[in-house]
């Protein structure tokens, strides 16, 4: 019974009346909006119009929207403080905002708009634990900056805190590229996290084809919203719900992207929190197995080359990477799509721009191999992630340069205490330990504008931003907070890793390993509070995909 005709529901009604609401209107499919708009960062900055575009489309459609709003943390601006501890966590609060308020109104259908690296995952988690019909709406990527003749990026922000601090650029070049990188509303601009999870959001079946690659500035991104509102009425008609959009053989078209468009190693701790929140087994190994079979295929930054989002949606979007694909026999085409298409009738739909230079094809790709691997070895013996980035498999066997702490890390290699050979090992930073697995940026970014980017190894128990690029493995389990074997590396060590084996290794005898074991004692840090106390006290390993259940 609705509330316009429920008698004890007389109170509930009071409430509707005061925002304006008829019976006629009361008595339609509510669908709620979920926006993650903050005023904090250009990522989604265009949220709340965007939900004002999905509203129309809503009642157009004959329901009734109702809007709400989430938290959300800029990567970008927290990158390289202590806020930093806060983006994964945020993941986890936003994914809880969404599922809390969808319990709390009933609603018959939802909407989630996102942007930003975490708001993805998070909405996604959270429409799989509600389980009513659902859309993604990805509110689209920035335009790339314009600086002395070339697109520029946030990525190239990061880089150039190496070359300023090796003399290739000064502060007032540094200052000038800062105003020009980033000019206007949307998120990081190439195949970095956000947009990585916006392109998994597609191949999961929750968000439509075609309108995440709109970018966020675009005047087709308020059509496109205003769509996805009646699209969200079709999927409740259909009863299109998550559990029955987001399967196994969803879940691995989303690997198949991530490694084909040279996505962010963030993607396998969001995939496996994503099907942790579905009830769909997933090893981190899987991952890697697919990423090993599927090529790069878009030339994207930073795995694939030099392209932009904005590149892609030019050249024919994620449907022209879903044609690619399909020809080559590497989706699983008995999935159902949020808007009631197949991936056929996606890849038909593709427009491909002529003459176009961001996607290639499987047989003839942009890199042979995927962009992450997942490796094991004594230093990792519930894996990692290694950023491959399209590289050919490598060896690199180098002694161990041990930080407790991301910003030890940085002052050493801003000193030129690093050198070609080294092997970074970065610690403490884990889900548990940093609190809240930081992303190493600002250690990933001076190193490859120092020229480092190549010839020095980073390891460490956090993770990377999508910008990062390098020799770089990340997510190492169990992290060092727990004891794992990475809490025992001691500087001078050799540590192999070796890509083509998938294993790293700290080479030092299992004797000598017992009776640094036997005397670890977690390091002494301050007592957390609030959330990052919660936090510490529930999450899980990053293997698991850092969840809080
Ligand atoms: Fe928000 Fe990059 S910091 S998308």
């Amino acid at each position: 019974m609705s509330i316009a005709d429920d008698p004890d529901r007389a109170p509930a009604r009071s409430h509707l009346y005061a925002m304006g609401m008829s019976e006629e209107e009361m008595r339609r499919p509510v669908v709620g909006i979920a926006s993650t708009w903050t005023g904090t960062m250009p990522c989604n900055l265009t949220h709340r119009e965007l939900a004002a575009h999905v509203a129309e489309g809503v009642r157009a459609a004959g329901g009734m929207p109702m809007e709400f709003n989430t938290i959300a943390v800029s990567d970008n601006l927290t990158m390289h403080t202590p806020g930093m501890r806060t983006s994964l966590i945020s993941r986890e609060v936003i994914a809880d905002s969404i599922e809390l308020m969808g319990r709390a109104h009933s609603f018959d259908a939802l909407v989630a708009i996102v942007g930003c690296d975490k708001t993805v995952p998070a909405a996604i988690m959270a429409l799989a634990r509600l389980d009513v019909p659902s859309v993604v709406l990805y509110s689209g990527s920035m335009m790339p900056g314009r600086w002395r003749g070339r697109d520029v990026t946030i990525q190239d922000m990061w880089e150039a805190l190496g070359e300023r601090a090796v003399g290739r650029m000064d502060q007032a070049e540094l200052d000038d590229l800062a105003r020009h990188a980033c000019p206007g509303a949307g998120t990081c601009a190439a195949q970095y996290t956000a947009n990585t999870m916006g392109s998994v959001a597609d191949f999961l079946g929750l968000a439509p084809f075609g309108v995440g690659d709109i970018p966020a500035v675009a005047g087709e991104k308020s059509t496109a919203a205003r769509r996805v509102g009646e699209i969200a009425m079709e999927a409740l008609a259909r009863d299109a719900r998550p559990s029955r959009v987001l399967t196994a053989d969803a879940l691995h078209n989303a690997i198949v992207s991530v490694a084909a468009m040279g996505g962010s190693t963030n993607a396998v701790l969001h995939l496996l929190a994503i099907a942790r929140e579905s009830g769909l087994p997933l090893r981190i190994d899987e991952i890697g197995e697919v990423c090993r079979r599927v090529p790069i295929i878009t030339g994207l930054k930073p795995s694939g080359g030099d392209h932009t989002a904005a590149d892609l949606w030019r050249a024919g979007g994620t449907s022209l990477v879903v044609r690619r694909l399909l020809e080559a026999g590497l989706l699983r085409e008995n999935v159902t799509l949020v808007d009631g298409r197949t991936l056929a009738d996606v890849a038909a739909s593709a427009t491909e721009a002529p003459g176009q230079q961001v996607v290639a094809s499987v047989a003839e790709p942009v890199k042979p191999r995927g962009a992450l691997a997942i490796l094991r070895g004594s230093l990792a013996p519930d894996g990692c992630v290694l950023k491959l980035g399209g590289k050919n498999d490598f060896r690199h066997e180098g002694p161990a340069r041990v930080f407790d702490s991301e910003d030890e890390c940085y002052a050493a290699i801003q000193a030129g205490l690093i050198v070609a050979g080294d092997v970074i090992v970065v610690r403490y930073e884990g889900p548990a330990g940093g609190p809240g697995m930081r992303e190493m940026l600002s250690i990933t970014g001076p190193l490859v504008g120092r020229g480092l980017g190549t010839s020095v190894a980073l390891v460490t128990d956090g993770r990377f931003s999508g910008v990062s690029h390098g020799l770089v493995i990340g997510h190492v389990t169990p992290e060092a907070y727990h004891g794992g074997p990475i809490a025992l590396v001691r500087d001078g060590d050799t540590v192999v890793i070796d890509s083509a084996a998938g294993t790293l290794d700290l080479v030092v005898p299992e004797s000598e390993l017992a009776e640094r074991q036997a005397s670890w004692r977690r390091p002494e840090r301050p007592v957390e509070r609030g959330v990052l106390a919660k936090y510490v006290a529930t999450v899980g390993s990053a293997s698991d995909g850092a969840i809080t259940v």
